[in-house]
């Protein structure tokens, strides 16, 4: 799985956004140490702060099939260049980074940009 095909899945997922308030779509695509991959959409709600990002409804799938390594995740809107995942997405994904870390993959104008969750989230909170 090459990070191009991973965006592809997270565009594809961006399609099922449930954004009727803010209509920012976002789609995510994570790639988990076992080679599998488990996509997610933005869903909001009418009591706004229920919204749940598109990152964490994808670690949600990834948590509930019993993964817990997350080597590489792909983000993706259709309203912006560069989608990087908001502080909140940071921290949750911090928590499930493979021992060799984990990519955070965004979509320029021509080219993926990768970035380290330790780049995105130095000094993460951990116990
Ligand atoms: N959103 C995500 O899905 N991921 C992020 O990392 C940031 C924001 C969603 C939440 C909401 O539905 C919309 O984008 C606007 O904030």
């Amino acid at each position: 799985m090459d990070y191009q095909e991973l965006m592809d899945k997270a565009i594809e997922a961006a399609k099922n956004s449930y954004s009727p308030y803010s209509k920012f779509a976002v789609g995510a695509c994570l790639l988990t140490e076992n080679g599998k991959t488990y996509s997610g959409c933005n869903f909001e709600n009418s009591s706004f702060g229920l919204t749940i990002c598109a990152e964490r409804n994808a670690v949600g799938s990834a948590i509930a099939d019993g993964e817990r390594k997350i080597k590489a995740i792909a983000i993706y809107s259709p309203n912006q260049k560069h989608c990087y995942p908001c502080g909140a997405c940071r921290q949750v994904l911090n928590e499930f980074k493979s021992d060799s870390g984990l990519d955070v993959i965004t979509e320029g104008d021509t080219d993926l940009e990768i970035a380290p969750i330790s780049f995105l989230l130095p000094e993460g909170f951990n116990l």
